[in-house]
């Protein structure tokens, strides 16, 4: 029995990245040219990437709810399901998005070019919804200056977080993803005192030191997005990536999180947007805010593989 190959979700993080979701023209052909790219990326990543294996090019792909119906139908993923707007002390939106590309190297050539040639084979019956090119700034940290990423898991806790196991055995080794594009107010956050920055964060922000549990506010990130099942912390693997437009004065956070759950991600989302209880929402969204929201199924890349046109 050939073993089952899951997409590079818990790849290790990059310098560069390209977040790129389209949408499909409700035409024959289209799903003709995605189920081709399905069976062509491994190929695809293999050329472009032995052009500098030390680049790391890495690519996974996602598809939305109802792209899944439309290419693939049943049987389909338990939990796969159109991202829920939530609507709190802030405002989740819910987006367009029947695929998603998160295509990661230390360098932007690999990315740039493995994007270019997936929109060649897509042709065009495919809409950009959205095209992120992200990097990675002074120590990993966010464009709000706090270090991003340091409490992720890593090596098995990672595939654990993120791979589907037996509670959906015909899914095994998938995935579930949420992207949003969040857009910060640099000049109302630059304008907060650090210390109370640090509060909005809990964690100390030239160090990254995680503040003492008793000193945190209640409505820090890092309490609201801490969720337990049974004692048991549940964890989601993020690659969040900076981006921007300084001539715009555009400045904002791309975020990634990879589960075998979207549930836990949903949770983490409902506690920032309506806070833990409600009203105890987290101030980060003060002064960011969430332009673009979508979910997506990771299928592996052994099922990728198989699709044929
Ligand atoms: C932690 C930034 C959105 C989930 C953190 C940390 C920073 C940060 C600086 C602390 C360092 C670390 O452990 O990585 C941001 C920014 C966001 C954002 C700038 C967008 C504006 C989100 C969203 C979620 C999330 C939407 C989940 C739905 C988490 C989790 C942690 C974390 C799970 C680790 C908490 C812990 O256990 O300590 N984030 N984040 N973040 N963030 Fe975010």
């Amino acid at each position: 029995m050939s073993s089952i190959v899951s997409q590079p979700v818990a790849e290790k993080l990059t310098q560069s990245a390209i977040f790129l979701v389209v949408t499909l023209a409700p035409e024959p052909r289209v799903d003709q040219a995605v189920r081709g790219l399905c069976g062509d990326l491994s190929s695809l990543l293999r050329g472009i990437g032995f052009r500098h294996p030390s680049r790391k090019l890495s690519c996974t792909m996602g598809f939305g709810s109802d792209a899944w119906d439309r290419l693939f139908g049943e049987p389909r993923p338990a939990e796969l399901h159109p991202f829920k707007e939530i609507r709190g002390e802030h405002h989740a939106v819910s987006t367009p998005g029947d695929l998603l590309f998160h295509i990661r190297a230390t360098h932007m050539d690999l990315c740039f070019e493995m994007a270019s040639q997936i929109m060649l084979r897509l042709g065009d019956g495919v809409t950009s919804a959205d095209e992120v090119h992200g990097f990675k700034y002074f120590d990993e940290r966010d464009l709000l200056g706090f270090v991003d990423g340091t409490e992720n898991p890593s090596g098995q806790a990672a595939l654990d977080a993120t791979l589907i196991g037996d509670e959906d055995a015909a899914f095994a080794g998938g995935s579930y993803v949420i992207v949003q594009k969040y857009l910060h107010d640099l000049t109302a956050w630059n304008k907060l005192p650090v210390e109370q920055q640090e509060r909005i964060i809990g964690r100390q922000k030239l160090s990254d030191i995680e503040q003492d549990d008793s000193a945190k506010a209640s409505y820090a990130h890092n309490v609201l997005t801490n969720i337990e099942e049974n004692g048991q912390q549940l964890q989601i693997l993020r690659d969040n990536m900076p981006f921007g437009d300084v001539s715009k004065g555009e400045f904002g956070t791309y975020f990634i999180g990879y589960a075998c759950s979207p549930t836990r991600i949903e949770k983490m989302l409902n506690n920032m947007f309506v806070g833990n209880p409600p009203g105890n929402y987290d101030r980060l969204l003060d002064f960011s805010k969430a332009v673009t929201g979508s979910l997506f199924f990771i299928p592996t890349a052994s099922f990728l593989d198989d699709v044929s046109e």
